[in-house]
């Protein structure tokens, strides 16, 4: 499909109503400019890291502070790395991802999945079956961000973690209009109100963990806390 195409295909697509919809922002603030099916985009490995060394050791410190040592781990928009803690074991790490040789090749996974989250945002996980979360790099590609935490707040246990990582790049034609418009204190807020739209987590922080080297790739975080209490309404 010509981007052309692409950009007559969603003009004319019915818009999303989801809770999304509800954090209030402007209007087109998902849209991207290559909207064609994410899986397309996905077709091709790509066996590279996205952030620089500095930034991966800093999402592994806050993995390896916040994640339960045995617990059972959800590593969403995950590729062939997970950047998990490589001393720490887990009773089961599991992916979900859109290139099958990517997450086959990740050596962290114990099984993973291939779903496009922004065309099914539901989790095909039991409630509570989860001990954390992570989605590093990522948060920026979610077309339906609160649908899709709301989603990992039912399948998390209560008091569970969940780290949201990202840093200043992004692939720009797949990251949404909202995220390319703000600066990264900008995403930090972002991230933290599709939390709260989601409505199922607490103690919401977001973190500064840009490795002190001059040159680094800055690294920040929104965490939170699975909510003692129900969403009310379902996706
Ligand atoms: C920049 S990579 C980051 C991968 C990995 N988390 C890391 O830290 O290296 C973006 C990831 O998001 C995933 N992704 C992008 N769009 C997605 C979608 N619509 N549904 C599910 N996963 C998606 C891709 O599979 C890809 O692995």
């Amino acid at each position: 499909m010509h981007a052309s195409d692409a950009a007559t295909a969603s003009a004319t697509r019915v818009p999303f109503q989801g809770p999304t919809m509800a954090l209030d922002l402007p209007a087109d603030s998902f849209r991207r400019y290559d909207e064609s099916p994410d899986p397309w985009f996905y077709t091709q490995p790509r066996f590279v890291e996205h952030i620089d060394d500095g930034a991966i050791a800093a999402v592994t410190q806050l993995y390896r502070e916040l994640f339960p040592t045995g617990g059972r781990i959800l590593d969403l928009m995950s590729s062939w790395v997970s950047h998990l803690p490589a001393e720490v074991d887990y009773r089961q790490v599991v992916g979900v991802g859109l290139n099958e040789e990517e997450l086959a090749a990740n050596p962290r996974l114990d099984a993973y999945l291939v779903q496009d989250l922004n065309a099914s945002p539901s989790l095909p996980f039991e409630d509570h079956s989860f001990d954390a979360a992570g989605i590093c790099v990522s948060i920026q590609y979610l077309t339906h961000p609160v649908e899709v935490l709301r989603e990992l707040g039912r399948v998390l246990r209560p008091g569970a973690p969940l780290a949201v990582t990202f840093s200043n790049r992004c692939f720009p034609t797949k990251a949404v209009a909202i995220w390319q418009s703000l600066d990264d204190a900008g995403h930090a807020e972002l991230v933290t109100r599709y939390l709260q739209a989601a409505r199922n987590w607490s103690d919401i922080r977001a973190l500064d963990r840009t490795p002190p080297a001059f040159g680094s790739d800055p690294l920040f975080a929104v965490v939170g806390l699975r909510s003692a209490s129900e969403a009310r309404a379902t996706v």
